[in-house]
């Protein structure tokens, strides 16, 4: 292989720069060439390609964001689009691709796959919800995110002894509720994996202030439904006074912390080396704290799951 592509897709993530660095200049150390697809899928439909060298990715290793920015593509999704795509890589000489995304972008590159391309796929994403990969990238950075939000909102909930509903992102997925609840010390954590138990919340909620409790926080992922409704049927069973703050986007941006730096940077790495000893259709994935590379397609039709144990623990942390 001498030229290989590059694109970002789906939701941006803290770390997919560091990604993109790594693997441009994997690449040119192993004497390949790389090109940047701009606005993910949809840049592949319009051929909207971009030499990259080491220079290019000079000073990105710290951005939030992609530099190759990123876009959810109606097009790709048609037969008629994933052939454009096809016709613009063989154009410009483009003999494999690493796609760097969540759930919907590794499905892409199954669907490329299947047409024949070499792809290798970066997990890269906040909701931290493939399976096969103990951590995608950028997780850490939104987890670490919603603590310091979480942290900053237990002062002022202290001091007006307020209950707090914070709603974190995942769409389909507890996991960054999960862990920064836990990390966050939560009263309550709710999570679209597991049933919303009223009764259970009131119970706990009470209890807390019986110990003297000032303040009491239920970080909910958005998945689970409106997190001004949960507030209102807390406060109405409760007779807490209660806010709601909802985290949104801010979860999206922002310094990578060097954990995702770390792992976009092996990952990507890998992507290439992968995809230069004939892999295709495969995802590099980091277990166990050590790289491998598995077969994409089975991983997407399994699902991540929530760890029993850490729901567990969070319920006795709670108490
Ligand atoms: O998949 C990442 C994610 O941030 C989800 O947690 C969230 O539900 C969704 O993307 C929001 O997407 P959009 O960028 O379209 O608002």
């Amino acid at each position: 292989m001498h030229t290989i592509g590059v694109l970002t897709s789906g939701g941006d993530a803290p770390g997919m720069n560091a990604a993109i660095r790594a693997v441009v200049r994997r690449a040119a150390a192993l004497g390949v060439e790389v090109i940047g697809i701009a606005r993910g899928y949809a840049g592949l439909v319009q051929g909207d390609f971009h030499r990259l060298n080491s220079g290019s990715v000079a000073d990105i290793i710290h951005r939030g964001g992609t530099v190759l920015l990123t876009a959810r593509s109606a097009e790709f999704r048609t037969k008629a689009g994933q052939a454009k795509a096809i016709d613009n890589l063989n154009r410009e000489g483009i003999e494999g691709l690493i796609v760097i995304g969540g759930d919907g972008s590794l499905h892409g590159a199954v669907e490329l796959a299947k047409m024949g391309l070499s792809v290798v796929g970066i997990p890269a994403t906040i909701d931290n919800d493939i399976a096969g990969t103990d951590y995608t990238i950028g997780f850490d950075t939104a987890v670490g995110t919603a603590v310091e939000a979480i942290n900053r909102i237990r002062d002022t909930a202290t001091s007006h002894e307020r209950n707090f509903i914070i709603e974190v992102m995942g769409r389909h997925s507890g996991q960054i509720a999960l862990a920064s609840g836990i990390a966050g010390g939560a009263e309550i954590i709710l999570i679209p994996e597991y049933p919303v138990d009223y009764d259970l919340i009131v119970e706990r909620l009470e209890r807390g202030r019986k110990r003297g409790k000032l303040h009491s926080i239920v970080v909910v992922a958005e998945g689970v439904g409106s997190a001004f409704e949960i507030g209102r049927e807390i406060a109405r069973r409760t007779r807490l006074e209660s806010r709601v703050t909802i985290l949104g986007h801010i979860q999206r941006g922002g310094t990578p912390t060097a954990f995702d730096c770390l792992l976009a940077s092996k990952l990507g790495a890998r992507a290439v080396e992968v995809l230069l000893a004939g892999g295709s259709s495969r995802m590099v994935a980091s277990v166990a704290n050590k790289i491998l590379d598995l077969d994409l397609e089975p991983l997407l039709k399994a699902k991540k799951g929530i760890d029993p144990e850490l729901y567990r623990l969070a319920e006795v942390l709670a108490l």
